[in-house]
């Protein structure tokens, strides 16, 4: 059994510990719940256990599907085994539907349908709220090299595929979502988590909101959302 070692890093919804193995963490997923870059704080009780098992499964079928990432294994209610990397400083969004940040900088309603799958890259910097950059950016301030930055592009729009197709048969619309990278090596993987916490899941009959955007828009029924996200990801086949 691999034992938690030191406390390597301590994020808003998550926590990474050493292991005795020198290439694995432990990936532990807290109840605290941030919006607008921490300005807003809550407890959202068994979003840790509900993101560990959604993450879980979400990162097996990634990877059976040929989207390399750094999960290794689930090892307990709220911690999993991944592959440790160098993370990129940059976060890779994709969106099927106009929703949340989209909507507000291009006055557009949330809920319409784009005619092709954006992709959008943002800075990793809290301060700044994550501003979005494009790749002339990244090449310019030499974020990462091009082929990464080819593999990462690449690697999102497959996530994007398999994403869809298996949330679809599980009646939920994958609005958007965010992944982050890091390298193992001279691999690429997809890291972080896939979660109600990093995407927007609608009810694909009702388009019921099964995301943290009911915590950031005061909506309600968050604990019941995350739940319900679970059991049709990691209950249904
Ligand atoms: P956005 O519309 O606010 O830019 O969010 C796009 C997607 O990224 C959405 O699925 C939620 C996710 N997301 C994060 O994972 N972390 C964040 O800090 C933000 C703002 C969004
Ligand atoms: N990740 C952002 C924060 O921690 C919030 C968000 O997901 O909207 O505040």
């Amino acid at each position: 059994m691999t034992k938690k070692g030191k406390k390597l890093y301590e994020g808003k919804a998550k926590i990474l510990y050493e292991t005795d193995q020198p290439e694995l963490l432990i990936q532990t997923f807290k109840d605290d719940a941030t919006a607008g870059d921490g300005d807003k704080k809550g407890i959202i009780q068994g979003k840790g256990a509900y993101n560990n098992a959604i993450s879980a499964r979400l990162f097996e079928v990634l990877a059976s599907n040929g989207v390399s990432n750094h999960f290794v294994e689930k090892l307990d209610e709220v911690d999993m085994l991944v592959k440790g990397l160098q993370m990129f400083p940059i976060e890779v969004t994709i969106r099927n539907t106009v929703a949340g940040g989209m909507s507000r900088r291009l006055g557009i309603r949330e809920g319409e349908t784009l005619k092709s799958a954006v992709l959008e890259y943002h800075l990793k910097d809290d301060e700044l709220h994550d501003p979005l950059i494009n790749e002339y950016h990244i090449r310019a301030l030499g974020l990462v090299e091009e082929k990464t930055l080819e593999k990462m592009e690449d690697a999102a729009f497959r996530a994007n595929e398999v994403l869809k197709a298996f949330l679809k048969d599980r009646n939920i619309d994958l609005v958007d979502f965010k992944l982050e990278f890091g390298a193992s090596g001279d691999e690429i993987l997809v890291g972080d988590e896939i979660s109600p916490d990093t995407c927007r899941f609608w009810d694909s009959e009702t388009k019921e909101k099964l995301d943290k955007d009911r915590f950031r828009k005061d909506l309600g029924g968050i604990e019941e959302a995350y739940r319900e996200v679970r059991k049709r990801i990691c209950e249904m086949g």
